[in-house]
């Protein structure tokens, strides 16, 4: 294809535009959704942008706001046919799912060396705990209650993706997840507003290379996308896409608070979610996506679409045909369409129409420009790209040392009756290993595994054979069932190896395929198959060990009541069989804590601590359930309650302490104390969780809710003090006028070692 202007002359010319300081009258100013205002306030990125803007045609411009997947031939990303000509005419804004240098030098090339404007590309990808190098998956990091080590791990995810010409990441997702029927769990922070709003800061931080907007142009960074704007989590039956349901108070008290977050930590683009809320899809949403998210909070970057989801406008039932769908989605501020190609079939003609202003196209475009000049693509469209620096940013030592101690801080021990584990080295133990999952390294980095090898990961038998290696413990392995499918003569087989034994571990769980994207599940119980393999395992009367694996709280309530101990290990990525084999022979001290409460039985979904009291609330010391918000069949608490988690010693919390009882509704705070000793024989690491609830109110209040927490290691017998300062900010919340402030009230506060610990419980008020 002809080259118009070469990248250079290009670059003299923005350059110059820039320097004069004349951008182009007809660009700037009011627009369509306002005056526009650039995410990094800087007045020379501002006139260079203004510079390009003025180049461009109406239809390359919307060109900038069109996103396209690659596809895959045996040489690597291609673009497919029908994407290929946007391409080769400077009409694609950005690229996604295009891996490797080379593939990723070839597009940059077309789009820098061979369009008429020469206007570098994007390259996203959905690096969502990961790229090679694969971490437990986020809902298993979160358990960590370790920000700085969700920090560093998607530091690490972006230092690896960056060397391998990726600059956009479609993370991190900080939907709420209270359905463990919903796959989609896997990917977030689950239940709680507080801890998913200080998750989506680490992780928005750790891509972006920390609040400094110069860090993106780094290129060991990425961008990062807040998404699923919003209460993707809250889908109705736990039904991937379905409409969220919900209140506006629920939606700004529970569900908008990380993305919140994620805006303040800097993230630079949010995506729009696939469902409805109130009768409007997200991605049709002018009140979410303008009024809320760019008018309230001040989001100056780009939004967004999620795939297709212009184009779903039509099945949603809002748009007629695509085109009215794409007039919807610009008009609502979906700045860019993720692989529908509708901006680009149909906006020109819709901005003549006058159905779409130039004004709104406009401002869309600046802040995608804005984006490619801040990662510094218009000075050097190939800085991401180097073969060399990609193979030694690649699973380097230290990244395999973060993902271990990910993998230990992530798993939570559940239970563990007569000290079972920790199986030290010296114990000189007999163990049989069976289980589909114990010898598996296809699962373990879970789904969206990034780019990450599955075969690299290490199995829990493998991590448990080299841990052992050289002391007197023996290890006997069989299978016993596949995930899904079992024989007699393979139960005999475990059942034989289980009475030679002396404890038994079975890793059992879920297929990575059944958490993640449209993967809903209405029976959250382990397998028919594992759980025959479990009851013949136990009546071989042999202390049983479950190691679970998963994307979701799983109904444990019968391995619960017949397992010796279970440890709860997601999907825990490359590292898996090292991290979890620290953790059995204690090398590493459990300190995992839930972030999602595991339900009794799938009927009791969704279920989360932070519930409301309702008009009759059960009273849990008292049988009698007549007439009060319960069940027949069983009791209204989970199995294990959020922020649940056992270690191989034990602690107490006591003389829990507030420095006044009073707290003024503004610019007020109360400092909470309390003494955290470790009580047990083995040094250890506690989560202390701060609780308050608020007991009247305009509105109805959760019985509980986190309002801090803190990790704390202590040796054997050590006792600390934990502080916690609590504002009167930190105690808003949207009341019956929903603006956000604090109302004087009856208070209840605790000290605490999970949401159901009710202990060093302290009464203060709000005057
Ligand atoms: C659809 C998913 O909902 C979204 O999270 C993801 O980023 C895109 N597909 C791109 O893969």
């Amino acid at each position: 294809m002809k080259r118009y202007i070469t990248s250079i002359t290009y670059i003299l010319a923005v350059i110059l535009l820039a320097a004069c300081g004349t951008p182009s009258s007809g660009t700037t100013g009011a627009t369509g959704s306002g005056k526009w205002q650039s995410f990094s306030g800087d007045k020379r990125i501002e006139q260079r942008v203004d510079s390009v803007l003025k180049l461009m045609t109406l239809e390359e411009k919307i060109g900038q706001m069109t996103q396209f997947s690659a596809n895959w031939s045996i040489t690597g990303p291609v673009m497919s046919d029908d994407f290929q000509p946007y391409l080769e005419k400077g009409l694609i804004g950005s690229i996604f799912n295009a891996t490797s240098v080379e593939g990723i030098r070839k597009m940059q090339q077309i789009a820098v060396e061979e369009t008429r404007l020469g206007i570098p590309i994007l390259f996203g990808q959905d690096v969502i705990h990961g790229y090679k190098t694969i971490f437990p998956i986020p809902l298993a990091e979160a358990c960590s209650w370790d920000l700085e080590m969700m920090q560093r791990t998607a530091e690490i995810a972006a230092i690896e993706a960056a060397s391998d010409g990726i600059n956009w990441t479609f993370a991190p997702m900080v939907d709420i997840g209270r359905d463990a029927r919903w796959g989609r769990v896997m990917e977030g922070a689950g239940e709680d507003p507080y801890l998913g709003s200080k998750v989506a800061e680490a992780r928005v931080t750790g891509f972006q290379g920390g609040k400094d907007i110069s860090s993106l142009g780094e290129s060991t960074t990425l961008l990062a996308t807040g998404k699923h704007l919003a209460a993707y989590g809250a889908a109705e039956s736990g039904r991937d896409y379905n409409p969220a349901e919900l209140s506006e108070h629920t939606l700004r008290n529970v569900y908008l608070p990380p993305y919140q977050a994620a805006l303040e930590a800097g993230v630079t683009t949010f995506m729009a979610s696939f469902n409805e809320i109130n009768g409007v899809p997200a991605t049709a949403d002018r009140w979410l996506l303008t009024e809320v998210l760019r008018n309230e909070w001040g989001f100056k970057g780009f939004v967004v679409s999620d795939y297709t989801g212009v184009n779903e406008l039509v099945p949603h039932g809002v748009a007629k045909d695509e085109k009215q769908a794409a007039e919807l989605a610009v008009n609502a501020g979906v700045d860019m369409d993720m692989t529908g190609a509708t901006y680009i079939k149909y906006l020109t003609e819709s901005v003549k129409e006058g159905k779409v202003s130039e004004k709104t196209i406009n401002n869309a475009v600046r802040s995608i420009l804005e984006m490619k000049f801040l990662l510094g693509l218009f000075d050097d469209p190939y800085r991401y790209l180097n073969e060399e620096r990609a193979k030694q940013n690649t699973m380097t030592p230290e990244f395999m040392e973060t993902a271990r101690k990910a993998v230990a801080s992530s798993v939570v021990l559940l239970k563990n009756d007569n000290q079972v584990l920790p199986i030290t080295k010296e114990s000189g133990k007999t163990i049989a290993l069976v289980g589909p999952l114990m010898n598996d390294s296809i699962n373990l980095n879970g789904e969206w595994a990034g780019l990450g090898d599955r075969n690299k990961s290490i199995p829990i038998l493998k991590g448990l054979t080299e841990k052992y290696e050289g002391t007197t413990i023996k290890l006997i392995y069989t299978e016993g069932a596949s995930i899904t499918e079992t024989t007699p003569a393979k139960i005999a087989e475990a059942v034989a190896a289980a009475r030679r034994a002396d404890v038994v571990i079975a890793a059992m769980g879920e297929d990575f395929n059944w958490s993640g994207e449209a993967a809903v599940r209405t029976d959250i119980r382990l397998p028919e198959a594992q759980r025959e393999l479990l009851r013949s395992l136990k009546e071989t009367g042999k202390p049983v060990v479950l190691v679970t694996l998963s994307g979701r709280p799983l109904d444990l309530s019968w391995e619960d009541e017949n397992m010796e101990a279970i440890l709860q290990s997601w999907f825990p990525g490359t590292q898996g069989g090292h991290g979890i084999a620290d953790v059995i022979a204690g090398d590493y001290n459990p300190s995992g804590r839930l972030v999602m409460s595991f339900p009794r039985n799938v009927g009791q979904v969704p279920i989360y601590y932070n519930q409301k009291n309702t008009g009759r609330p059960v009273d849990l010391d008292d049988e009698s359930i007549d007439y009060k918000s319960s069940y027949l069949d069983t009791s209204i608490t989970p199995l294990y309650p959020f922020g649940y988690g056992l270690s191989y010693t034990t602690f107490v919390i006591n003389n829990a302490k507030i420095d006044k009882k009073a707290l003024k509704t503004k610019d007020d705070k109360i400092t909470v104390t309390a003494n955290v000793q470790n009580t047990g024989s083995a040094d250890g690491e506690i989560v202390v969780q701060l609780y308050t609830r608020q007991l009247v109110a305009s509105v109805t209040r959760p019985v509980k809710e986190l309002k801090g927490f803190q990790k704390m290691a202590l040796k054997a017998g050590e006792s600390k003090q934990v502080t916690f300062e609590v504002t009167s900010h930190d105690l808003a919340f949207y009341g019956i006028d929903m603006q956000k402030k604090t109302e004087p009230g009856n208070m209840k506060l605790w000290v605490a070692q999970h949401a159901a610990d009710n202990s060093n419980e302290i009464d203060f008020w709000i005057e």
